[in-house]
């Protein structure tokens, strides 16, 4: 009979990488060396933690990133098993994934170039299941079940307005907020509220097509507005304004300029908000990727601003959790636009609470 796979390999203290990593890493290389074949059953978290003595939960780590690289898949009921489908890696791999690469490891791995998509391997898909399972959990959890505030739960709600008066120096109560499916949702409903047929919305180009698609979609003209190294510029701006168009709106990303990625400059900062209250026209400021800000302070929203008359933030959960939660949120200073979104919003989606 074959003697069962058992982990020979020495944990070495004085190494840099994280013991859980060392331990995924010998996984990996006896899978790769055919010492641990597809379709094998690993021994149980308990076990592997007293072979090696190390804390159980060091060994629950060194799985997750297994699983999360396809090494290893986990049945329900059943245990982990070696992946019958093995991830095609580069032979020795410095970190898993989820870490930055070692800067000598990066000729190694190919660079992919997209739209900014968050990384869905790790999305914290053991956190979530927690938390859902925790609900459902509660006693009262039928209540969960009916319909509800088409506006979003008002627990949320507050937990978002407090979140944004925290973190991005805003000032607003849950009043002023609205949960919604993702940004694009919370883009569409302030279309459909603000805009009206054969109005102008100004907007960075190139830009986030999906917005532009959503002011057409209410009747809307997009004028475009050029962008340069410190962001959208102001004499396009000036120029429409001068127009005589009825311009009612402008759609921004200022923290990273969608596609460029260049943050608005602090001086055009002041200078769009004072425009923006002199011609009236509302900024709708989409603040994708709040969260992402490396090694600088993050840059506070134009919609924290007290001096800016008329704006919607729009702000998403996509990017910095998984797109699929499709949540997102939009919040507004503008009297009576919430009350909008609430009416359209029972169209659409909700109904009204019983
Ligand atoms: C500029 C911009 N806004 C918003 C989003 C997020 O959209 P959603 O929240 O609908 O997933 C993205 C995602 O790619 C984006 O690039």
């Amino acid at each position: 009979m074959l003697r069962p796979w058992k982990l020979e390999f020495q944990i070495n203290d004085t190494c840099d990488k994280a013991v859980y990593l060392q331990i995924a890493d010998a996984i990996i290389a006896d899978i790769q060396s055919g010492r641990l074949k597809s379709g094998t059953a690993l021994p149980g978290s308990r076990m592997l933690a007293q072979e090696l003595q190390v804390n159980r939960n060091t060994i629950v780590e060194a799985l997750n990133v297994l699983l999360n690289e396809e090494w290893l898949v986990s049945r329900e009921r059943k245990g982990t098993f070696v992946a019958e489908q093995l991830p095609a890696m580069a032979k020795s791999r410095a970190t898993p994934s989820r870490h930055q690469p070692e800067p000598e490891a990066l000729p190694k791995y190919r660079i992919h170039f997209d739209d900014g998509h968050p990384d869905s391997k790790i999305a914290p898909i053991a956190e979530l299941a927690r938390a859902y399972r925790q609900i459902f959990n509660r006693k009262g959890k039928w209540q969960l079940m009916g319909y509800a505030n088409p506006l979003g739960d008002m627990g949320f709600r507050k937990a978002i307005a407090e979140m944004v008066n925290h973190q991005r120096g805003m000032q607003v109560s849950e009043q002023q907020v609205c949960i919604t499916r993702g940004s694009q949702m919370a883009m569409y409903l302030t279309a459909q509220c603000l805009l009206e047929k054969d109005c102008y919305v100004m907007a960075e180009s190139p830009g986030y097509q999906p917005a532009w698609n959503t002011f057409r979609h209410a009747g809307a003209k997009v004028l475009p507005i050029r962008v340069d190294e410190e962001g959208l510029r102001l004499d396009d701006i000036q120029a429409h304004t001068a127009s005589g168009k009825a311009i009612k709106a402008l759609y921004t990303t200022p923290h990273h300029q969608y596609p460029t990625t260049v943050t608005l400059s602090l001086q055009r900062r002041l200078e769009l908000i004072k425009l923006s209250n002199k011609h009236g026209f509302t900024i709708i400021e989409d603040d994708y990727d709040n969260e992402f800000h490396f090694g600088y302070r993050p840059v506070l929203p134009l919609s924290s601003y007290r001096e800016l008359k008329r704006y919607v933030y729009i702000g998403t959960m996509s990017k910095v959790v998984a797109p699929a939660l499709r949540i997102g949120f939009l919040v507004s200073n503008i009297p009576g636009l919430l009350d909008k979104v609430n009416e359209l919003r029972k169209i659409i989606d909700v109904q009204e609470m019983p």
